[in-house]
């Protein structure tokens, strides 16, 4: 089975070809992935409307880039998938209604893909695995942990109330002068780093409930630049170490309390994996080997560039959807809000961030 995956909610304008074998594994054909930051950093974020433009220009150059790299026309596809939320609502119409346009040229069927899916499903893609399986899924807009237990089952057990994580990421770095995206900016400072120089609070550490909390830590981060101003590189690399070392702690604990509510309920998986932009950091995934290890759990980690955002991803899930006889028509919404999870409850405080 030959899918082409388009993803295109946010930054990153993606096009990949995978296969699905009978066996149930799958094979990258070709993954091309056209990042926007230096369009963006400009202004200091991402601007949808320069987004959405910038997908236009560059998509249907990436389709016929991914054919070239696997030599496969688009007359061997057997779907083409897209990703139709959540995220900015200006991308997702211009990566979706081309896989309309595709699908229904191509006479094949189309799938509308939840880009969280795609980053839930990943680990099915890099390494096989088995249903269910514990997951820790932390970008750009989401931090959650999910019980996934089958294709379009997702059990949410935590969710932040504010800032996502790679959100703090990235304003740690833009108010420190890092350039963006910030995650791998902040990473590669803090190997440079002091951990133990700022004292950093460690939000919702010890809590019952479950939820993740990271403004608070930003907010401090910003305080103790601010009170060390100007900084040089070593105040930028000790707070930069600083910050990613209180994360850890906060990731360990949210983590264990999960794995606990789960062994008492005897739900518990014998994997966890993990997936988003920012399990490419490899010091959480350090953190998370030990924590997988402490509990008896395996733990995978996809690689780094199938963590950030790719067109592999959104294939692989419409691969996976269609192989249980899901398809969408072509009147299929694109949705700036689409949780992975319907039935969970919204986080106090949330907005719309959970
Ligand atoms: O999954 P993703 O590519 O896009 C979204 O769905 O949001 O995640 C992007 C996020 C950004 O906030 C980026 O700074 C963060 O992932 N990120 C990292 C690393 N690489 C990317 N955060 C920490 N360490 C990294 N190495
Ligand atoms: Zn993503």
């Amino acid at each position: 089975m030959l899918v082409l995956g388009l993803e295109t909610s946010c930054d990153e304008t993606a096009a990949a070809i995978v296969a699905r074998q009978s066996d149930g594994s799958g094979i990258i054909l070709a993954n091309i992935v056209l990042s926007q930051h230096a369009l963006h950093q400009p202004y200091g974020g991402v601007v949808p409307e320069i987004a959405a433009r910038a997908h236009v220009e560059a998509l249907d150059g990436l389709i016929k880039e991914a054919c070239v790299a696997c030599g496969r026309r688009l007359s061997a596809l057997d779907a083409v998938a897209a990703t139709a939320g959540p995220g900015l609502i200006g991308g997702l119409l211009v990566g979706a209604m081309s896989g309309k346009a595709l699908a229904s040229v191509l006479g094949k069927p189309f799938l509308a893909i939840n880009h969280l899916e795609g980053h839930a499903l990943t680990p099915r893609l890099t390494d096989g695995l088995a249903f269910p399986y514990l997951l820790l899924l932390v970008s750009g807009g989401h931090t959650q942990i999910l019980l996934v237990e089958g294709v379009g089952a997702y059990r949410r057990l935590a969710t932040t109330i504010d800032d996502a994580l790679g959100e703090a990421f990235d304003k740690t770095a833009k108010l420190l002068g890092l350039p963006a995206p910030g995650g791998p900016a902040v990473e590669h400072a803090a190997l440079r780093g002091q951990p133990a120089r700022f004292t950093l609070p460690r939000p919702m550490l010890g809590r019952a409930e479950p939820y993740f909390s990271f403004s608070g830590l930003k907010t401090a981060v910003r305080i103790e630049a601010e009170r060390h101003a100007p900084l040089d590189r070593g105040d930028i690399a000790d707070l930069c170490a600083s910050f990613q070392a209180a994360i850890l702690d906060v990731l360990s604990d949210r983590l264990n309390q999960a794995i606990d509510t789960l062994r008492r309920q005897n739900r518990l998986p014998e994997v966890l994996a993990v997936a988003g932009g920012v399990a490419a950091n490899r010091a959480i995934a350090g953190r998370l080997t030990e924590l997988a290890n402490e509990n008896g759990l395996r733990l995978i980690v996809p690689p780094p560039a199938l963590c950030t955002d790719n067109g592999a991803m959104i294939a692989w899930a419409g691969a996976e959807r269609l192989t249980i006889g899901q398809q969408d028509g072509l009147a299929s919404p694109t949705r700036a809000r689409w949780p992975l999870d319907p039935e969970a409850e919204s986080a106090p405080w949330a907005g719309a961030k959970a």
